[in-house]
């Protein structure tokens, strides 16, 4: 019988470790199991503590196993910390007039890769933003094509050495393989955005409980990246100290009474706040919890603001911004974000996969959803390059690789 082939996205985050497991068939990736445990051991996107990442990875993966009923060795891991940037590249090589082919188009992006890198940087993507061929530009898939000089451009992705080794090396101490350590908007992107809103220009906004991650899509490609370290957690933080209260009551308040914008409440509501404790519960104007809450959405979107325009794109994001992860759930931040980016806002839930519907309609999953997405997509390439056929065509993204440090680091498996 033939053997089915899962793949498995971990989502390392600040609050939560997800683990997502898809079964890719000839009818598409389907949803078969999904693990959630409560994240130790990560500050800010970055891991601070092996054993206690470990741990949490260990409980998440345990629960998708059992719900599943498999057995899980390997995964795509995703990586948002506060290091990570990208850069633009251009490799030429000369092709001499004869049919461009597969290992013409490798030697463009190699040539494109040779940049300096600092030792305490690693590269996790070399994505591909298209070829130029005798000064044509703007070309996906040069193979088949004559020319004289090809050009390849690229956009390097690169995270501080010792986030994404701790991440690996915190997978291995829970008995699971990595395959391949993904930036999370890289895989969000495949899970929440439509093709043409990457051709005509658009931003993934992933608000988590501890970093905010920005990636700018331009023609089709990515064009920029960064991460801020702020997200959920800070909007926590402020509830505690306003309202006075620790914070996974604070944690709890925001979450069912929270809400960005003042003017879409009902100043006259009262909220029921309870405490831990035998402290007696007490009611609030509804107001002072949105009177903490709007003024901390406001300088996270000012600040996301500045950095899409630092990035030169936001005259060209005719698609506006996609608005994802946790925060995206609370009321009213589509309104704000639109009023602050001045720019057309959704909030993206993952989709482009069947299965577990209660997965698919919710954001603090697209990163997880993203990661097998992306797995199955690096599968394919990885199939096409061992058959030697052309990996830009069809329905393979323009990811070119991991980076061959990275590969360096992990073993590569991917069958469960
Ligand atoms: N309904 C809601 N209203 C407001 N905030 C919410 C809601 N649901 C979740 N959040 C917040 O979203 C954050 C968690 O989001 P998410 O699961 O995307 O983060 P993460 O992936 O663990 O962290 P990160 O990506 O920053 O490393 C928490 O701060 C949580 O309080
Ligand atoms: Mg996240």
């Amino acid at each position: 019988m033939k053997r089915k082939e899962f793949i498995v996205g971990l989502d390392v985050g600040t609050t939560k470790v997800s683990v997502i497991v898809a079964e890719a068939g000839e009818n598409g990736v389907e949803l078969i199991s999904i693990g959630n445990a409560l994240s130790r051991g990560i500050k800010k996107g970055a891991v601070i503590n092996i054993n206690d990442t470990a741990n949490s990875i260990k409980k998440a993966i345990s629960e998708a196993e059992l719900t599943g009923g498999i057995n899980i060795k390997a995964v795509y891991a995703g990586l948002s910390e506060g290091y990570i940037s990208s850069i633009s590249s251009h490799g030429v090589i000369a092709v001499n007039g004869k049919e461009i082919g597969y290992r013409d188009i490798e030697g463009a992006v190699e040539a494109a890769k040779a940049i300096a890198i600092p030792v305490d940087r690693e590269v996790l993507h070399v994505i591909s933003t298209g070829f130029t061929i005798d000064g044509q530009n703007g070309i996906n898939d040069p193979t088949g094509m004559a020319g004289v000089r090809l050009e390849a451009n690229v956009q390097i992705v690169t995270a501080a050495l010792g986030a994404v080794q701790n991440l690996i090396k915190s997978c291995q101490s829970a008995g699971i393989e990595v395959i391949g350590v993904v930036f999370n908007p890289v895989a969000s992107a495949s899970a929440i955005l439509m093709e043409d809103e990457k051709d005509v220009g658009v931003g993934i906004v992933d608000i988590g409980g501890g970093t905010t991650d920005i990636a700018l899509y331009h023609e089709g490609s990515l064009c920029y990246t960064s991460v801020l370290p702020v997200g959920g957690n800070n909007f926590t933080n402020d509830v505690a100290i306003g309202l006075r209260m620790q914070t996974g009551e604070a944690e709890s308040i925001k979450k069912k009474y929270g809400c960005a914008l003042l003017s879409m409440i009902d100043p006259n509501e009262e909220i029921e706040i309870t405490y831990a404790g035998n402290k007696p519960s007490k009611y609030i104007p509804r107001q002072h919890l949105i009177e903490i809450l709007q003024p901390r959405a406001e300088e996270l979107f000012i600040l996301v603001k500045k950095e899409i325009t630092k990035s030169g794109y936001y005259g060209s994001l005719a698609s506006g911004v996609v608005l994802t992860g946790g925060v995206s759930l609370m009321s009213g931040i589509e309104l704000i974000a639109e009023n602050i980016l001045e720019l057309p806002v959704r909030v993206g839930a993952p989709k482009h996969i069947r299965g577990l519907a209660k997965i698919i309609s919710n954001p603090i999953y697209a990163a997880g959803v993203g990661l097998v997405l992306y797995g199955v997509n690096d599968t394919l390439i990885e199939k096409k390059r061992l058959n030697g056929s052309n990996i830009f065509g069809g329905m393979i993204d323009k990811v070119y690789n991991f980076s061959s440090n990275v590969k360096t680091l992990i073993n590569k498996k991917f069958k469960i």
